[in-house]
């Protein structure tokens, strides 16, 4: 099984060689990289490339790894004994009661699947630990039922992190590790390509100019991203703007129209105000 690429993900040659060992390794690939990179839609895009079912767990402050093995419905239980009859007689089973996790789905499944961790780095520290086993080992014992349940077949785990919190090395360890570098002029143009096929050249170049030089202002709280990028040449093209009224010769420093999809905080949005200012002034 390998990952070539696909028509609808710009795909680095370092990445697909990421993805290619992370399977040839039977092991995670854990990818890092700013908000906005393609961390989730790779997984996305994997699956879909080698025609394997796709299995998401989105992480939040509150998930614990418990959950993605199985959850014992307790509440149900209990209601239907009380409500007997038909309901009371499927108490006695407790299997009735427990609740597959996306791992155990994965596991179950009758192919191998893609099973997407994503923002692992918003549980709380001990969640990656409490995941080592089952992902290194592929098995897990359900105590209420007595059960050793062992993958048919391994599926191909991706693990995102925003870098929220550092992971523990154990987990590391147990991981093929790749850094989505924030694309360079050449890779957003295809990135741009792949999302809005024919669109004017000349407003991509100014879009991408006034993009990357966004980008570079020092102290911005948060730098746009791809998908913030695409929303902005969604809303220029929606808006009918020319590529002139995003930079024009004469009007060396004007403030983009729109910016509010590329700027999403007040601090850098008078920050930029201020560096525009200035320009004008030395001009
Ligand atoms: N390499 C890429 N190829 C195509 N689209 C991309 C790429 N990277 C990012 N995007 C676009 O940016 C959006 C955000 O990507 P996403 O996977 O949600 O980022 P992350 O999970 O890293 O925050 C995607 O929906 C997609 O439209
Ligand atoms: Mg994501």
């Amino acid at each position: 099984m390998r990952f070539e690429g696909s028509t609808d993900y710009v795909a680095t040659q370092d990445l697909m060689l990421a993805v290619n060992a992370a399977i040839a390794l039977q092991r995670p690939l854990l990818v890092k990289g700013e908000p906005g990179t393609g961390k989730t839609m790779l997984a996305e895009t994997v699956a879909e490339a080698l025609g394997l079912p796709l299995l998401q767990w989105h992480i939040k402050s509150t998930t614990k790894a418990q959950q993605g093995l199985y959850e014992y419905d307790a509440v149900s239980r209990l209601r239907d004994s009380q409500l007997g009859g038909e309901h009371g007689s499927r108490v006695h089973d407790i299997s009735n009661y427990i609740v597959k996790g996306v791992l155990w789905q994965a596991f179950s499944a009758e192919t191998p699947t893609v099973l997407l961790i994503d923002e692992v780095d918003k549980a709380d520290i001990e969640f990656p630990n409490d995941l080592l086993r089952e992902l290194d080992r592929m098995e897990f014992y359900v105590y209420e039922t007595r059960e050793l349940v062992k993958a048919r077949h391994r599926p191909i785990v991706f693990i995102t992190s925003n870098n929220e919190k550092e992971l523990p090395d154990a987990f590391l360890r147990r991981c093929f590790f790749h850094y989505i570098k924030f694309p360079d002029k050449e890779t957003m143009q295809s990135i741009i390509d792949v999302h809005f096929p024919g669109l004017k050249q000349a407003l991509i170049r100014e879009a991408l100019e006034v993009f990357f030089d966004l980008r570079e202002i020092p102290g911005l709280k948060k730098k746009p991203s791809t998908s913030e990028l695409l929303d902005w040449l969604k809303l220029l093209v929606a808006e009918d703007i020319p590529p002139e009224a995003l930079r024009t010769k004469d009007q060396k420093a004007a403030i983009p129209p729109l910016h509010g999809a590329l700027l999403k905080n007040e601090q850098d949005v008078h920050l930029f105000e201020r560096l525009v200012f200035m320009a004008r002034q030395n001009r």
